[in-house]
């Protein structure tokens, strides 16, 4: 039998998932599915219960069910517990499980880019919605020793810190610049690197050390207007579509049973669209 799987999200539209899988399947020679599956906040409890039932080995979750499947599922990994959403679902025995891939997807994309990343020591994550929750724990799990969290609502940046104890400071987003000079890693995950926004209220980066990496998380436009800054200061600078393909490689393992590979040829499928 096919083994299907799903994301679901509401709207779920616009997601690259399906396209990202579909590769992947089409590659590996899976005869299986990945499908869209659009579920209203008032039903996902219900399709949490039923979806095994209707042929789904497991599948991704994403915007807004990722803190409810969080609150209802009880065996979480390690980084669903700590970053307290789930991004992927899948079944032991009987057993429905949780867990959160966008920290690995974050680590694995300096990882392939700038591996180097991983023998900074500080860190300023600009933000601090959900997506400032996964890197920050990727950090604490390289081994960062401080991270500043620099968001536009301090108070925001300050309980995130709070959560993430005694390594984290939250700030205001206004006081990134001078924060630049002891920073070995400089973080986006803010919407202010978007297509249509000129990044304007980000960092100014000529403050930053001439080894600093930079990174965005936005993938849209690829080379967002905060990446071309940094690579005009002469900074080593990595866009965030690797994030994506990277966090969809432990679900598409679990699931189809093959650990696929991130490679240009994807990396190009993704663009195209
Ligand atoms: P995500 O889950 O993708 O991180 P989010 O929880 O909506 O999304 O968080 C968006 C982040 O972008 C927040 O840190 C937000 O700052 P606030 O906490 O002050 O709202 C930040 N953000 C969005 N628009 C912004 C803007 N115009 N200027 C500065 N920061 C902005």
């Amino acid at each position: 039998m096919n083994t299907k799987a799903f994301v679901t999200g509401w709207p779920i539209s616009h997601s690259k998932s399906p396209r990202l899988h579909g590769f992947w399947l089409k590659k590996y020679k899976i005869a299986g599915t990945y499908e869209p599956v659009a579920v209203e906040p008032k039903e996902f409890v219900n399709f949490l219960s039923q979806f095994k039932k209707n042929g789904f080995a497991g599948g991704n979750v994403t915007i807004p069910h990722k803190e409810v499947a969080f609150r209802i599922i009880k065996n979480l990994d390690p980084a669903a517990s700590a970053i307290g959403a789930v991004n992927t679902l899948w079944f032991e025995g009987d057993e429905l499980h949780g867990g959160n891939t966008d920290a690995y997807g974050f680590s694995a994309n300096l990882d392939e880019f700038m591996p180097r990343w991983r023998d900074g020591e500080v860190a300023i994550v600009l933000g601090a919605g959900g997506a400032a929750r996964a890197i920050i724990y990727a950090l604490i799990e390289v081994g960062y020793k401080k991270i500043h969290i620099a968001n536009r609502t301090q108070e925001r940046a300050e309980r995130l810190a709070a959560d993430f104890g005694p390594k984290c400071v939250g700030h205001k987003l206004s006081k990134a610049s001078e924060l630049l000079g002891e920073t070995d890693l400089i973080v986006n995950t803010t919407s202010l690197g978007m297509a249509g926004s000129g990044g304007e209220g980000l960092p100014d980066l000529s403050f930053a050390r001439k080894t600093a990496i930079v990174t965005d998380i936005v993938y849209t436009p690829l080379r967002t207007p905060f990446l071309i800054a940094a690579e005009e200061q002469g900074l080593a600078a990595v866009d965030g579509l690797g994030m994506l393909l990277h966090q969809a490689v432990p679900g598409f393992e679990k699931w189809f049973g093959i650990r696929p590979e991130v490679t240009i040829e994807l990396r190009n499928y993704i663009l195209e669209a």
